[in-house]
């Protein structure tokens, strides 16, 4: 069976218009900007409007479209959407379905939502990375893009000043252009046992949403922290560790670790076991909080826009989330 390689041709993102800062927040729940910035590094956020016009799927088109214009590709290029996502447009039909319309692709392209929280867009990376490398397919639109502000407790300030919304892109393709861009190396994991550490049971099969849990909210996303950060920084350093063995290369090789956007302090504690320097770390939660699948293409994106990553350089995605599922990908970019 041939063997192709793959590699990110082109990003995009898109973040919503309004934004909520920490002293907003401290107008709703008893809270303050110092301890907001001192324990997560979260100056500010943006919010998806509830008017229309910024739901998940908008988002990812708009940041689709810049992301097939990097790429130099048209819709109908794309043969499969991977759509990462725990705040999905609808149950019905999948995000990746609503997108490919909004798209304007006509090509029957496959269309899959992959809900692995946090770790989503790397779970995407790295399943089309497999796709294309055997084949199946040739250029792969993977989207992290969320509404979290409508899971949130904005009454529950221990969950409520973390996270927010936004989308980010990148176009997954078969390399035909023998540069040396390609993706080296990845690993993708799960542990079910910590799922307690940060769900949303109500609003499933099992437990249906009622009066009584909307009047007692308790049908939104619940989190204990300091279980999810003991958690995230082992798991993120093991797996980054993981990727750079399989590719045979060394931490020092790394130009850029591109890590999900949770916490300054979960980033600053892996680059420190990872050995990695602070420079070479894309830190961009100060402006957007946690957005979930959202934060590692978003970060990517803004990276290479400014300058910072270049073609050529070695880049690390590091994501861990929920479920708790995790992931990583090693990518000359
Ligand atoms: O993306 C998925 C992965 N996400 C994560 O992995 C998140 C990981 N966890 C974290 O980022 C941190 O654990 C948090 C930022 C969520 C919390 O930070 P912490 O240093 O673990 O604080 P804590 O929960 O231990 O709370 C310390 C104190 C408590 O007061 P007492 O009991 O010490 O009197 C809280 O009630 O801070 C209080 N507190 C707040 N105070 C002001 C909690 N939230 C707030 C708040 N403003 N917003």
């Amino acid at each position: 069976m041939e063997f192709y390689k793959s590699k990110i041709k082109g990003t995009g993102m898109y973040v919503p218009e309004k934004v909520l800062t920490n002293a907003d927040l401290e107008k709703m729940v008893d809270t303050n900007d110092e301890w907001i910035y001192t324990r997560t590094g979260i100056r500010e956020r943006h919010i998806c409007s509830t008017e229309g016009g910024e739901w998940p799927t908008d988002m990812a088109l708009k940041a689709s479209v810049q992301a097939l214009e990097a790429a130099n590709l048209e819709p109908n290029d794309i043969d499969m959407i991977l759509f990462a996502s725990v705040t999905p447009d609808a149950k019905l039909p999948n995000s990746a379905c609503i997108l490919q319309v909004k798209l304007g692709i006509t090509n029957n392209c496959a269309a899959l939502d992959i809900a692995a929280a946090c770790s989503g867009f790397v779970y995407g990376v790295n399943l089309a990375n497999s796709m294309i490398q055997t084949g199946a397919a040739k250029n792969v639109l993977v989207v992290g893009s969320e509404m979290l502000s409508r899971e949130v407790n904005w009454e529950d300030r221990s969950i409520c000043i973390l996270f927010g919304d936004g989308c980010g892109v990148a176009v997954v393709g078969r390399n035909e252009d023998s540069d040396q861009s390609e993706i080296l190396s990845s690993t993708l994991g799960a542990d079910g046992t910590g799922a307690e550490f940060f769900d949303q049971p109500v609003g499933g099969a099992v437990e249906p949403i009622t009066p009584e849990h909307i009047e007692k909210r308790t049908h939104m996303m619940q989190m204990k922290g300091g279980e999810m950060f003991k958690m995230a920084t082992r798991t993120l350093a093991n797996n980054a560790k993981k990727v750079i063995k399989e590719a045979e290369l060394t931490l020092k090789d790394v130009d850029w670790l591109v890590p999900h956007q949770a916490n300054v302090r979960i980033i600053e504690t892996t680059g420190k076991l990872l050995g990695i320097d602070s420079e070479k770390v894309i830190i961009n939660i100060d402006k957007y909080g946690n957005t979930s699948a959202a934060t590692v293409p978003i970060a990517f994106h803004e990276a290479i826009h400014d300058g910072r990553i270049k073609r050529g350089d070695l880049v690390l995605f590091d994501a861990f989330g929920a479920g708790l599922t995790s992931g990583a990908t090693l990518l000359r970019y």
